[in-house]
C-alpha cells in the first residue's frame, strides 16, 4: 500500500529516487511523485500512472535537480489516482513537503479544524491534512520541525510511515512510522529512506528499520536521532546487516517477475528446508519450535490467521496438522477474526502467515491474541517485517524477495514451513511412528525436484491457456488437502486475468456451482491418484456429460481421466499431503499464460497492492 523513498546525501537524488520508486511499485502503481530540494528551489513534479509515466512529466520539466529527494508511488485511499492526490504533499506555506504511506482516520476532524483556522485544501487526501497539521504546530509554537511532527503524529489515529522536510532547513529529513514499514539506508555521509531496503541495497548493506511508534531525524550534519513519537525519548538505533542482494530483485531474463518467482520454487523450497530438514538424522530443527516445545504440545487448538493466499497455505496446513499432529486447527480470515470477539483461551496457540509481515488484518489478529492470552508464533517471509517483531516466536519462509503482486513461491514455502512443524510435532507427540516420520522426511527431500519435473509441463500448460484465454469464467475444484489450492488457483486466475474464477470442494459442486456447467465452463480438477480418487473421477464425469470443458490435474501416468478429460496435466507422483506443493504449479502457470496473453499486467494487476497495510 504505496512505497516511500527518500535520499539525503552529496548525489543527485532524482534517479536513486525514481529507481527505487519503480522497485517499490509493486506496493501501488496508480500516482506517483517526486519532491527535490537543491538548497534553494524546493520542486514537486506528479501525476496519475506509474512512475515511468512520472519520468515523462518530469522529462518535459528539465528541472530534476537537488541532492534531497522524496518520492512516492501510491494505491489511492483517500480521493481517486489523479495528479492533484499523488504526492508528495506540500503544506499551505510551501514551505513543507511529505510522502505518506498509510492512512490517518481522523482526517475529516483534523481537516475542520485546520479549515476553521484558515487553512485552504487541494488534494482529497488525508496525508495534505497531515501536513498541514504539522505546518499549524509548528507555526503556533514556533519549534522545530523535529518536535512539530511529534506533537502532531500525537494527534493522528491511524497508520503510517512518512518523510518530511523543509526548505528552510536545508540537509534534514525527519521519518516516521506507525503500522507501516519504514527502513533507512546508512551510507557513508549519505542516508536512504524506503518502505523496505530494495531501493538502496546498491548503496548500502547498513540499515536502521524503525520499530512501531519510532521516528528519526536524518541530518548530514548531526546524523541520525531516533525517538519515540509517544514522548521524545532518544532511542539507541541498531544498525542492521542487509540479508538481500541486488540479483534477487531483478527479473534474471525472465519476462515477469511472476514467472521468475513461479520458476525459483525448487530453490526456494530448498531454502526454507536449509539447516531444519535433516532426513538422514532424522531430525526437523526449528528454533521457533524447539524453544517453544512444551507450548505446541500442550496446546489445546491451534489457530491460524492469514488473508488471501497466506489464507489458503493456512487452510492446507489444517489438513496437514490434523493429519500427523492431530491437534485441532481453525483457519480464519484475519479480517473476520479481529472484529468477531473470537474465543481464545490461554492454552491456544494462534499462528500468523503473511509473505509480507506487514498485512494490517493479520497485524491486529495477532494483537488481539496476544492480549487475550495466547502463544502468537508467525511464520512470514520478510525478514525483521513487522509481524515477524510482534510475534513471540516464528519461522521465516526463506522464500527470498517476492515482488510480483500475485504470490507463487511465498505459497509454497508457506506450506513447506508449516508441513515441517507438524512433523517436528507429531515425532514428538509420537501421533506418527517413527519409520513412517523417516519415510516422510525422506518424500518431502524429494519436494524440490518434484516440483522442477512439474515446471517441465510449462509449454504444455501455455497451449492450453491458449485454447481457454477468451473464456470469462472458470470453476476449480479439489478435496482434501487440494480443495485449498483450488481456492488458490481461482484467486491466482483472478487477480492478474480478470476472468471470473471460482475454487469448490469437489463434491461441493452438486450442491449448487454444477447448474453453472455448459460447454462455456471451463473446470480444473485436481484429482491425484490417493486424494478420493474414484470420487473425483465420478465428479469429472458429472461435468462431461452436461458438456463442460475438463482441465485435469493428475498423477503421472493416470489413463483414466485422460480417456474422458479434455486436458491433463501430469504431477510426479508424492504422498498425498504434500501433492498441493505440486498441483499448485501448474494452476500458477495456466493464469501466468491466460494474463500474458490477454496483454494483463502480470506483475502489477489492476486494484492491488503487494502488502496489504491498510484495512
Ligand atoms: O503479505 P501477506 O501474505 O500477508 O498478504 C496476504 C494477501 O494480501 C496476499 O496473499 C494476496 O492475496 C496476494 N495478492 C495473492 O496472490
Amino acid at each position: 500500500m504505496c512505497g516511500i523513498v527518500g535520499y539525503i546525501g552529496h548525489r543527485d537524488a532524482y534517479p536513486i529516487v525514481i529507481k527505487g520508486l519503480k522497485r517499490l511499485e509493486y506496493r501501488g502503481y496508480d500516482s506517483a511523485g517526486i519532491a527535490l530540494f537543491d538548497g534553494n528551489t524546493l520542486e514537486v513534479t506528479k501525476t496519475k500512472g506509474k512512475v515511468a509515466d512520472l519520468e515523462r512529466v518530469a522529462l518535459q520539466k528539465n528541472s530534476m535537480k537537488g541532492s534531497i529527494g522524496i518520492g512516492h508511488t501510491r494505491w489511492a485511499t483517500h480521493g481517486v489516482p489523479n495528479d492533484v492526490n499523488s504526492h508528495p504533499h506540500y503544506s499551505n506555506s510551501g514551505n513543507l513537503v511529505i510522502i505518506h504511506n498509510g492512512i490517518i482516520e481522523n482526517y475529516e476532524p483534523l481537516k475542520k479544524e485546520l479549515i476553521a483556522r484558515g487553512y485552504t485544501f487541494h488534494s482529497d487526501t488525508d496525508t495534505e491534512v497531515l501536513i498541514n497539521l504539522i505546518e499549524d504546530v509548528q507555526v503556533n509554537e514556533n519549534i522545530s520541525l523535529e518536535k512539530a511532527v511529534q506533537i502532531a503524529l500525537n494527534q493522528a489515529i491511524g497508520a503510517y510511515a512518512i518523510a518530511v522536510f523543509d526548505k528552510r532547513v536545508d540537509g534534514e529529513v525527519v521519518v516516521a512510522r506507525l503500522g507501516s514499514p519504514l527502513a533507512i539506508g546508512v551510507g557513508e555521509n549519505e542516508f536512504f529512506i524506503a518502505s523496505d531496503a530494495s531501493p538502496f541495497i546498491e548503496y548500502t548493506s547498513s540499515a536502521i528499520y524503525l520499530e512501531d511508534g519510532e521516528m528519526a531525524t536524518i541530518s548530514l550534519q548531526k546524523e541520525i536521532c531516533v525517538s519515540k513519537i509517544k514522548d521524545g525519548a532518544l532511542v539507541d538505533p541498531y544498525i542492521q546487516k542487509l540479508q538481500i542482494n541486488l540479483e534477487q530483485i531483478e527479473k534474471g531474463g525472465f519476462d515477469h517477475f511472476m514467472l521468475k518467482e513461479i520458476y525459483e520454487q525448487p530453490h526456494a523450497i530448498n531454502d526454507t528446508f536449509r539447516g531444519r530438514l535433516l532426513p538422514n538424522e532424522g531430525v526437523i530443527k526449528m528454533a521457533g519450535i524447539d524453544d517453544n516445545i512444551d507450548k505446541f504440545l500442550n496446546a489445546k487448538r491451534i489457530i491460524i490467521v492469514a488473508c488471501g493466499t497466506s489464507w489458503h497455505a493456512g487452510l492446507v496446513a489444517e489438513y496437514i496438522f490434523e493429519e500427523f499432529a492431530r491437534i485441532p486447527v481453525e483457519v480464519e480470515y484475519a479480517s473476520e477474526f479481529r472484529y468477531r470477539n473470537p474465543i481464545i483461551n490461554k492454552d491456544d496457540i494462534l499462528i500468523a502467515i503473511s509473505q509480507s509481515g506487514e498485512t494490517a488484518d493479520t497485524m491486529a489478529a495477532i494483537k488481539l491474541a496476544k492480549q487475550r492470552g495466547a502463544f502468537v508464533f508467525g511464520v512470514c517471509n520478510v525478514v525483521g517485517s513487522s509481524i515477524s517483531r510482534e510475534t513471540h516466536a516464528g519461522a521465516y519462509t526463506h522464500a527470498g524477495p517476492e515482488i510480483g503482486v500475485a504470490s507463487t513461491k511465498a505459497f509454497t514455502t508457506q506450506i513447506t514451513v508449516l508441513a515441517l512443524i507438524a512433523l517436528r510435532l507429531a515425532k514428538q507427540k509420537g501421533s506418527i511412528d517413527n519409520s513412517q516420520y523417516h519415510y516422510l522426511l525422506h518424500e518431502m527431500e524429494q519436494m524440490p525436484s518434484k516440483v522442477t519435473e512439474t515446471l517441465e509441463q510449462n509449454d504444455l500448460i501455455e497451449q492450453i491457456a491458449e485454447v481457454y484465454k477468451d473464456y470469462s469464467d472458470c470453476l476449480y475444484l479439489g478435496r482434501g488437502f487440494n480443495f485449498p489450492v483450488a481456492l488458490e488457483g481461482a484467486l491466482k486466475l483472478k487477480e492478474i486475468s480478470y476472468i471470473h474464477a471460482e475454487g469448490y470442494p469437489a463434491a461441493e459442486m452438486k450442491h449448487g456451482p454444477i447448474a453453472l456447467i455448459d460447454e462455456n465452463m471451463p473446470v480444473v480438477v485436481i484429482a491425484t491418484k490417493k486424494g478420493h480418487y474414484e470420487k473425483v473421477v465420478s465428479n469429472i464425469q458429472e461435468i462431461k456429460s452436461r458438456k463442460g470443458k475438463v482441465i485435469g490435474i493428475v498423477t503421472k501416468g493416470d489413463t483414466s481421466i485422460k480417456a474422458i478429460a479434455d486436458h491433463v496435466i501430469e504431477i510426479p507422483e508424492t504422498l498425498e499431503p504434500f501433492t498441493p506443493l505440486l498441483t499448485t504449479i501448474p494452476l500458477q502457470l495456466f493464469s501466468y499464460h491466460i494474463a500474458v496473453k490477454l496483454g494483463k499486467n502480470v506483475d502489477q494487476p489492476r486494484n492491488l497492492a503487494k502488502s496489504v497495510t491498510v484495512e
